[in-house]
């Protein structure tokens, strides 16, 4: 059997620890792609890496390039071409330059992977795969947003920090947009299975609920230059590694919502069941009225930032 092909468009920071993550995993070859004038660097950031595999034995490859031709056939495709956020700006400041930028992306990809499974970064996330999807035609099930993943990891990571307990036992899920609408469901989180208000007051699981909603900002602003990068690397790993070992994973992912939690034709960070068919399915379960008031203010964002795109 031939390895799998995972193109990463963009090779910045976190297309580059992206690689070296799936370079570990030996989730598959690996093509890095950024603009033409990075083809360069792109090809030595590939080599360094192909200089570590001896390191930890790992056998796949890595190649750069500024060229589309060479994602040619590419079973899984992951965005990250896009301006960054910096200190001061929030993920909506990005949309014109990111938007000229996935829509370059998209046509690309509807002619050279038309067959991948495509995972977006690029922010205003929700927007930017909602123009990814309309601009390239791919089937819905093949479209997906990490943030559901990347958030709900940050949720998981401040409960283990708050509780001291492992990360491993914590289940915990963000939906809705990514952005300070998000909704850190802390009526469903548990510690290997013990609900959340058993183990932390009110007011902790507040504290967490909102540092959640503002870890990225957080992450910005003292960085200073740049957004994260480490944990969107590792939250977009998982999402490649369920689809192509078709673990059935359930991850919070931007999917498009057709009826699903009242919402029709938009896409948001809902529960995702991640397997070789894409997005197979979107959990539903019923939400509390005060859940439901958060699911329509953060829909309500998505469509504004949406509208913007004219798409
Ligand atoms: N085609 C290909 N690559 C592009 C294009 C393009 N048209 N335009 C920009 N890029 C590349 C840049 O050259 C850069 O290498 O995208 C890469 C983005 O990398 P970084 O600037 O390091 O940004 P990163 O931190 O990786 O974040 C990428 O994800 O979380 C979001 O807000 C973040 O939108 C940003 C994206």
């Amino acid at each position: 059997m031939s390895r799998k092909k995972i193109a990463l468009i963009g090779g910045g920071q976190i297309g580059s620890i992206l690689a070296l993550l799936i370079t570990q995993k030996e989730l598959g070859d690996v093509v890095i792609l950024d603009r033409p004038d990075f083809s360069d660097p792109m090809k030595g950031k590939a080599l360094d890496i192909m200089a570590l595999r001896p390191h930890g034995g790992y056998d796949v490859n890595l190649s750069g390039t500024g060229d589309y031709a060479d994602i040619e056939g590419a079973d899984v495709v992951v965005v990250t071409a896009g301006l960054p956020r910096k200190p001061g700006m929030t993920r909506d400041d990005l949309l014109e330059i990111n938007l000229g930028i996935i829509r370059d992306v998209a046509e690309n990809i509807q002619q050279y992977a038309p067959d991948a499974f495509v995972i977006l970064t690029t922010n205003p996330l929700d927007a930017m795969v909602y123009a990814f999807y309309k601009i390239s035609g791919l089937p819905k099930e093949r479209v997906a947003g990490m943030a559901g993943a990347l958030d709900s990891g940050r949720f998981r990571a401040f409960v283990s920090m708050e509780t001291g307990l492992s990360s491993e036992d914590v289940s915990a899920i963000v939906l809705g947009g990514h952005g300070p609408t998000m909704i850190p469901l802390v009526r469903t989180a548990t510690v290997g299975g013990v609900p959340l208000d058993a183990l932390l007051s009110k007011e902790k699981i507040d504290a967490i609920a909102d540092r959640t909603r503002e870890a990225g900002t957080e992450v910005v602003k003292l960085l200073g230059n740049g957004s994260a990068y480490n944990s969107p690397a590792a939250s977009c790993c998982e999402m490649v590694e369920a689809y192509l070992k078709d673990k059935k994973r359930v991850i919070s992912s931007a999917a498009l919502c057709e009826g699903e939690y009242g919402i029709d034709g938009y896409f948001m960070g809902v529960p995702c069941v991640i397997g070789s068919g894409g997005v197979e399915k979107i959990l539903e379960f019923e939400m509390t009225a005060e859940e439901q008031a958060m699911l329509d203010k953060t829909l309500k964002a998505i469509i504004d930032t949406v509208k913007e795109t004219g798409l």
